[in-house]
């Protein structure tokens, strides 16, 4: 059965867009493959984290993991600090990652900003870190929102190099999985900005715990165009507000954008948005419930944790002792 390897950092607000873009998809993909979700507290270390708040989130996005359909028998759930096979590899690749790679991220230029001397070299070797998570596994398949691509070719480029380098083919070159309508969720408040946990304001994404009258609020407060909804995908194209909600509405009722479109083609802004907000809570309230019941026996979500990492560790460290072998280090 061809592997799975995917994550999502432990920073807090889990939106739409992380539901939309990543987990609904491993839901669906959890029949066909074998699958590991990892919750990649490493990762968020790469920008300021207040401790407990990153224990506590690293047990909320389990729990959004489990509600939203999971099943952490069948898919191995764990958090990457507890399987120290992945910051080993990452310097077994950094090693090999030449810097020109490195400073084609986009994610970094945009999360480092101006002051890029005073960004922190994690932040910078973030995508290595992300390739050992995937390839220890020896993942072919990685499904992600349509940010992570370049991560993930990235790492297709490293598994390549090394592969090179040892002159063996023991790693494969992953693919990345982007599918849905909403593979770009985009901010509420700005068509042309991704929905982001960091965002400040709370208004521009609509999170997984939300309950029924936020999301509703948010979205009635979504920006908007003074026109009625469009008539065509290609109308939609050209106003970025209006084709994210309406993308948005496709994901979540599994309709392509045509058939959205046709239905509301012509119609007020105000009708779309009731019928959206009511899809939108229909979907994360039965989920946001099941997160806080879950977040209320952080025992049990522990126990997912510290079952998934023995069998993670079980498949990673062989493979790490392989690449070990293969580069020359001295194992006694
Ligand atoms: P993170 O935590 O930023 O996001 C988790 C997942 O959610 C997707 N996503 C979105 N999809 C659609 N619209 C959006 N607005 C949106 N925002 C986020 C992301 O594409 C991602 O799939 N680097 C990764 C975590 C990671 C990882 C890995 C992923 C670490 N190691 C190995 C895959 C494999 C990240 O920061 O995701």
């Amino acid at each position: 059965m061809p592997r799975i390897f995917s994550g999502i950092q432990p920073t807090g607000n889990l939106h739409l867009g992380n539901y939309l873009g990543a987990i609904r998809n491993w839901v669906a993909l959890q029949a066909d493959y074998e699958c590991i979700f990892c919750i990649v507290d490493l990762h968020a270390l790469t920008l300021p984290q207040e401790p407990e708040e990153l224990r506590s989130a690293t047990r909320e996005v389990t729990a959004a993991y489990i509600a939203s359909g999971i099943d952490p028998e069948r898919c191995i759930i764990f958090n990457q600090s507890m399987v120290p096979a992945h910051t080993q590899l990452a310097w077994l690749f950094g090693c090999l990652t030449p810097l020109g790679w490195l400073n084609r991220m986009t994610q970094f230029k945009d999360k480092a900003g101006k002051d890029r001397d005073n960004a922190g070299l994690g932040l910078y070797s973030y995508p290595v870190l992300m390739a050992a998570d995937i390839l220890l596994y020896r993942a072919t398949h990685v499904p992600v929102g349509e940010d992570q691509k370049q991560h993930v070719e990235l790492a297709r480029d490293i598994a390549g190099a090394f592969n090179r380098r040892y002159n063996t083919d023991f790693f494969p070159l992953p693919e990345p999985q982007i599918f849905g309508a909403a593979t770009r969720v985009m901010s509420l408040r700005d068509g042309t900005k991704k929905m982001s946990k960091s965002d400040e304001s709370d208004y521009s994404r609509i999170n997984m715990t939300d309950d029924a009258d936020t999301i509703a609020l948010k979205i009635r407060r979504a920006k908007t165009d003074p026109q009625p909804l469009p008539h065509s995908v290609k109308e939609a194209e050209m106003r970025p507000e209006a084709a994210n909600l309406l993308g948005i509405y496709a994901a979540l009722t599994d309709e392509t954008m045509e058939t959205v479109v046709a239905h509301f083609a012509g119609k007020n802004f105000s009708d779309f948005k009731a019928a959206l907000a009511e899809r939108a809570s229909a979907t994360l309230g039965r989920i946001g419930g099941e997160m806080n019941r879950m977040m209320a026996d952080p025992g049990y979500i522990d126990g997912v944790l510290r079952h998934g990492a023995e069998r993670a560790q079980a498949i990673a460290e062989p493979h790490l002792k392989l690449v070990f072998d293969m580069t020359g280090l001295l194992r006694l």
